[in-house]
């Protein structure tokens, strides 16, 4: 068995480098088209999602994501936020999604048109934002939001990863896919070292609580310090500043 981990929820308010700053931004994008439906693709626990609902009381939004643990704790916020009447959130594979959307969120979720993760291939970032002009109406918004080199890869850095230069684009290389695939791009930019270091300080944490919560001649010990070990060599000593979350702000044209 492998050693369970607290829920990134736990440590991080999006499952993104992501700041408070740049998220308030991209949600006054979204806002701004006064969208009467939006839809969340891989939404996680939906941070953005809701924050988009409560700026625009006549919209209502839909969130998918695998992910079970996610999906339960965004529900939760959605009660907080008094939202649950207007938004459905949901355990449900996007893949299965069809169109009519005045406003999309996919956020690091490009997967879902692609290859599994684990077999490294690069990210098929024209079959997402092609997939994704099929699902919005025209004149509507996508906020996407992709693996990207902030700079040209080093050995060091694609070896945690997956290991090959062509996993990602530029973010320039990016815009001009969301051009081909039918999108006017409004905002292009990407997030800072600082967020990168936030976010990857989630997922730290979760190891960091599991350290603390056992003794350190657990059965599991010595392999949740690999792992943490594992991130921080693959981060510090490898992608940090080289890998990085791009952000496009398109209208579907
Ligand atoms: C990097 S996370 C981003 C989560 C969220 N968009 C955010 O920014 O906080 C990618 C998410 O995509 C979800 N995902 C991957 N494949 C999916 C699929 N086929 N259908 C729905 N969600 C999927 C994962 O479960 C994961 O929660």
């Amino acid at each position: 068995m492998s050693p369970s981990f607290a829920p990134p929820h736990l440590d991080l308010t999006f499952m993104a480098p992501l700041s408070e700053e740049r998220a308030a931004r991209l949600v006054r994008f979204v806002a701004d088209g006064r969208p009467g439906t939006v839809l969340d693709i891989g939404c996680g626990w939906a941070a953005l999602l809701l924050r988009v609902l409560t700026a625009v009381p006549e919209a209502i939004g839909e969130g998918v994501d695998l992910d079970e643990v996610a999906i339960a704790h965004g529900r939760e916020l959605a009660d907080a936020a008094g939202l649950t009447d207007r938004v459905d959130l949901r355990v449900d594979d996007a893949r299965d999604l069809a169109g009519g959307w005045d406003a999309l969120i996919c956020i690091g979720a490009s997967q879902v048109w692609g290859a599994p993760v684990e077999d490294a291939q690069p990210l098929p970032y024209s079959a997402a934002l092609t997939a994704l002009r099929g699902l919005v109406n025209r004149g509507g918004r996508l906020l996407y939001g992709d693996g990207i080199w902030s700079r040209p890869p080093t050995p060091e850095a694609v070896a945690p990863l997956a290991g090959r230069d062509d996993e990602f684009l530029s973010l320039g290389e990016v815009a001009a896919l969301a051009v081909e695939a039918g999108f006017a791009p409004i905002g292009v930019h990407e997030a800072s070292i600082d967020e990168w270091d936030v976010f990857e300080g989630g997922y730290a944490a979760a190891y960091a609580r599991w350290l603390a919560a056992h003794e350190p001649d657990d059965p599991e010990a010595a392999e949740v310090r690999a792992i943490a070990e594992g991130q921080r060599a693959a981060y510090f000593g490898g992608y940090r500043g080289i890998l990085g979350l791009g952000y496009l702000e398109l209208l579907a044209v």
